[in-house]
């Protein structure tokens, strides 16, 4: 990974290990020509799109950002415990940084590994997190998350601790997030551990409101990833004939956001043509909801167990610190 370094401020390093266009576009084009076309959510963050995911979490609306960053401050010091200090903090989906920027001082981390697909924004969010916390070694990768993570040669050692809030877990369908689970574990080894947040059952209207904002955030943010089609597959998606749609499926505990098309339509594509029915759609995410119990149940597949949970008054969100199951706390 040493040869993709690049120093983009005094305390920061950026690698550079971005999946290849050729396989983006074969992956994108395998995903659009399924009976249910599909594309991964992780297609939704370029800069625009990680900059409207911003913008949904200021929305009334949706509760999971607020609520997570209450149960972490109001947990500061039991977190930090749990995390001991000087660790490696590892942040997958690091987003705008915004809640390691909670825990930073109070953890003192050895070195910040924020890893996400989204490239400028990540490597823009690092350098001004250099800027905040000068004393900090960050090390930002953007990479698939749920591909093998590309660790520098020069990581500096400590007990890993890798950070995943926001229940960006629940973007994952339980197989991959057992994988996922599973890669952590291998990852921070007996004595490491992991903070996760996770979204938690609770009446389908309030996850109705969450994912249908008034504003029409959240249907921006949905429609985007037909920009990043017509970027990497030079197509030709016009997105006033598609319309999003987001429902809770009850029976699988889930949000699922699609793209509807609005008529019969044939989109180019690549050189060729995907063809719509009219109501037909895209499935762009699914967003899995839990219980405690039931993340636990997840978790240990993944050979990790719970030390501690806190959730807010409401129980609307959890926090969890796990680590390897069967090794002393
Ligand atoms: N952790 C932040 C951001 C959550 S949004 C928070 O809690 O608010 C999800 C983040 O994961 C985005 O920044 C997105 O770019 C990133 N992401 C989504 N899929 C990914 C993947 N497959 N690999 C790496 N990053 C991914
Ligand atoms: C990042 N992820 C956990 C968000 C979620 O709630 O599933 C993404 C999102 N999709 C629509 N709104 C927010």
């Amino acid at each position: 990974m040493q040869d993709q370094a690049r120093v983009v401020a005094p305390n920061v390093e950026f690698y550079d290990a971005q999946p290849a266009l050729g396989n983006s576009r074969s992956e994108l084009l395998a995903g659009l020509r399924q009976t249910q076309k599909k594309v991964d959510p992780k297609w939704f963050y370029d800069a625009a799109g990680s900059q409207l995911f911003e913008q949904i979490t200021e929305l009334p609306e949706y509760y999971p950002t607020r609520t997570e960053i209450g149960i972490l401050k109001a947990n500061q010091q039991a977190i930090a415990q749990h995390c001991g200090d000087g660790c490696l903090f590892i942040e997958p989906g690091s987003g705008s940084c915004e809640k390691a920027r909670l825990l930073l001082d109070t953890l003192r981390p050895a070195a910040y590994l924020p890893l996400d697909i989204s490239a400028d924004f990540l490597r823009e969010t690092a350098v001004q997190l250099g800027h905040e916390y000068p004393w900090l070694q960050i090390m930002a990768i953007c990479a698939d998350f749920n591909q093998d993570w590309p660790f520098p040669d020069n990581l500096p050692a400590g007990k890993r601790v890798v950070f995943y809030p926001g229940s960006t877990i629940g973007n994952l369908e339980p197989q991959a997030a057992t994988i996922f689970l599973k890669k952590v574990r291998h990852l921070i080894g007996e004595d490491g551990g992991l903070l996760i947040g996770v979204d938690l059952h609770k009446s389908s209207q309030r996850l109705h409101a969450a994912y249908n904002d008034t504003s029409g955030v959240t249907a921006r943010f949905n429609l985007n990833v037909l920009s990043r089609l017509n970027e990497i597959l030079d197509a030709e998606f016009d997105e006033g004939r598609f319309s999003h749609k987001a429902w809770y499926n009850e029976a699988e505990k889930r949000i699922e956001m699609h793209l509807v098309s609005d008529s019969v339509q044939a989109v180019r594509c690549n050189g060729q043509y995907i063809e719509f029915d009219a109501g037909e759609t895209i499935h762009t995410e699914n967003s899995y909801k839990y219980t405690v119990e039931g993340f636990a149940e997840l978790a240990a597949e993944a050979g990790m167990s719970m030390q501690a949970s806190w959730l807010d008054q409401q129980q609307l969100f959890s926090v969890h610190y796990l680590s390897a199951a069967g090794s002393p706390v």
